[in-house]
């Protein structure tokens, strides 16, 4: 059965492994349980989770699965949160449910649950859902969650009030109003209901509080204070989508910046949850050529701004994860990349300063050629399991004119290391039959540039018939449903004769 699988996600690997932080505990181990015996944090499951949360008016939900690592890191911490927030009035209670186990999926899969852990909140008995964005160690959560538990915008009064809501590393939303009441008012509420998990949100009477900008604005207006760029931007337009389009707009820098400094990952996991085109300038920031890449970096950002692509600045000492994820090493900085969607990137390595500008350009214009990762091709590959690599996926896969069983995995993933030995098996049975090719690459050290194949978490199976049939292996991980599957859809070898020019001459 498809659903009792159990696959290593690979799903947030791209941003997540960015942070070096959360990249160190990838690797799961298996078959245990959470060790802490929670007391404060509600198990529920899927018996009882409707009516728990229909219960309350504010109650978060971790979804978890038994295997992951940062699920386990996360439990200690999460149960610490519990007992402090319970005595918070009016108390803030924290449940979990274990989302692998099978009765539980759906409700998983309900609520779109596409990692592990995943946090929701849920308001008024479950009528409003949001995301859990806040930090994930006890200290972290509580503080984030008693925001949250709060009103969506807190009214700023006086220079302290200004002191302990405003965290000038971050993005504040201010409401500055002549009266706390009206439609403008109303649409500012309703936006930072809305936004909340996002953004922080103030609102106030008086100007002369804040920290930029001249006192004399009376409003309404809303203002949007931010660590880069202009330092502030104001809005008056007031229609509930355009302040929307405004707030995310505005909270985009020009080039995010990506180093050690956490206060920068909002804007980092920002960079990499929008749908542009992503351009990456990788270089050691001590380097003497910083400040001119910096500046000629900056000049193009803003020239193409708002034309479907987003830039990042990353420090080479940060950027581990993703010179691992793109296979790039370090003597080849300063490099930009720009990966376009999931099968394409372009590569620019060893670059000066005035390279940026007239790359980039190409890029824009379209006279670029794509650049595929791939480990070199293996001399010796005579194991049962054929190792393939980005640059032989078309030798061995697409035009071997074989039926090809392949494995996408990752080095890191244990549900693959168990399959292994299975796929071993499966290979040697069919040793002696020359239609039928049994595969692996490594998803994580080669890119896969054919959209036939889609690889969300691992292993991911394909088959490819010898004609060219591609689907994808769902069945139980047992050597004797792979074979059976294999042995259905496979093309007899008369079918692939067709594709096989020598052999159609043979028959001639
Ligand atoms: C929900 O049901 C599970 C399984 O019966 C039980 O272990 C758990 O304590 C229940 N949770 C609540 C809050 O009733
Ligand atoms: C408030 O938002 C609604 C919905 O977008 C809009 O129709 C209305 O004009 C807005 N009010 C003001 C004062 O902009
Ligand atoms: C970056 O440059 C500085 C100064 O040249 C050097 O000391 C440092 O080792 C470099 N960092 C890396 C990661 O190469």
């Amino acid at each position: 059965m498809a659903s009792r699988v159990s696959t290593c996600f690979g799903v947030f690997a791209f941003a997540l492994s960015l942070f070096s932080i959360v990249a160190v505990s990838v690797a799961e181990a298996e078959g245990e349980t959470e060790s802490s015996k929670g007391e404060y944090v509600l198990t529920l499951d899927h018996s009882n989770f409707s009516d728990t949360v229909s219960k309350h008016k504010f109650i978060v939900v971790e979804f978890y699965a038994p295997w992951c690592g940062h699920c386990k890191n996360l439990a200690p911490e999460y149960e610490k949160a519990a007992s402090i927030l319970s005595s918070h009035d009016p108390p803030i209670i924290l449940a979990k449910v274990d989302a692998n186990e099978e009765p539980n999926k759906e409700l998983a899969s309900k609520h779109e649950i596409r990692g592990f852990p995943t946090l929701k909140i849920f308001r008024s008995g479950g009528n409003s859902v949001q995301d859990y964005n806040g930090p994930r160690e006890a200290e972290g959560i509580v503080t984030y969650l008693k925001k949250q538990a709060g009103p969506a915008s807190a009214e700023i009064k006086s220079v302290e009030d200004v002191g302990s809501l405003i965290d000038e590393k971050k993005i504040f939303i201010v409401g500055i109003f002549p009266k706390f009441s009206g439609e403008e008012f109303e649409n500012f509420t309703f936006l930072a209901e809305k936004l909340r998990a996002n953004y922080d949100f103030g609102h106030t009477l008086d100007a002369k509080l804040l920290p930029q900008g001249e006192s004399s604005v009376k409003g309404p207006v809303v203002r949007l204070l931010k660590p880069f760029d202009e330092l502030f931007v104001d809005s008056q337009d007031f229609q509930v989508h355009a302040l929307e389009k405004f707030v995310e707009d505005a909270s985009v820098p020009v080039v995010t910046i990506f180093n050690n400094d956490p206060s920068n990952h909002p804007f980092v996991m920002k960079f990499f949850n929008s749908p542009d085109a992503k351009a990456m300038l990788f270089l050691n920031f001590s380097s003497e050529l910083s400040d001119a890449f910096k500046s000629n970096y900056h000049d193009v950002a803003s020239l193409y701004k708002g034309k479907g692509i987003s830039f990042l600045l990353g420090d080479l000492d940060a950027s581990k994860g993703a010179f691992q994820y793109f296979g790039l090493k370090e003597d080849q900085v300063p490099l930009v990349i720009i990966q376009k969607d999931d099968t394409k990137k372009y590569l620019k390595t060893n670059l000066e300063p005035d390279h940026l500008a007239p790359w980039l350009k190409e890029y824009m214009d379209g006279n670029l050629k794509a650049f595929v990762k791939s480990e070199p091709i293996p001399e010796v590959n005579n194991e049962p399991v054929k190792v393939v690599v980005g640059d032989s996926l078309g030798d061995i896969v697409f035009n071997s004119g074989k039926n090809v069983l392949l494995e996408f995995y990752a080095p890191w993933c244990g549900h693959c290391k168990k399959l292994a030995p299975i796929l071993d098996e499966v290979a040697v049975s069919f040793e002696n039959d020359a239609d039928v090719t049994i595969a692996k690459l490594d998803a994580t050290a080669n890119d896969i540039v054919d959209d036939a194949f889609e690889v969300r978490g691992y292993p991911t199976l394909y088959f490819r018939s010898a004609s060219g049939n591609v689907l994808q292996y769902e069945g139980g991980r047992t050597k004797e449903d792979i074979i059976e599957f294999i042995q259905k859809n496979r093309d007899k070898s008369g079918q692939t004769e067709s594709v096989q020019p020598e052999s159609a001459k043979d028959e001639l």
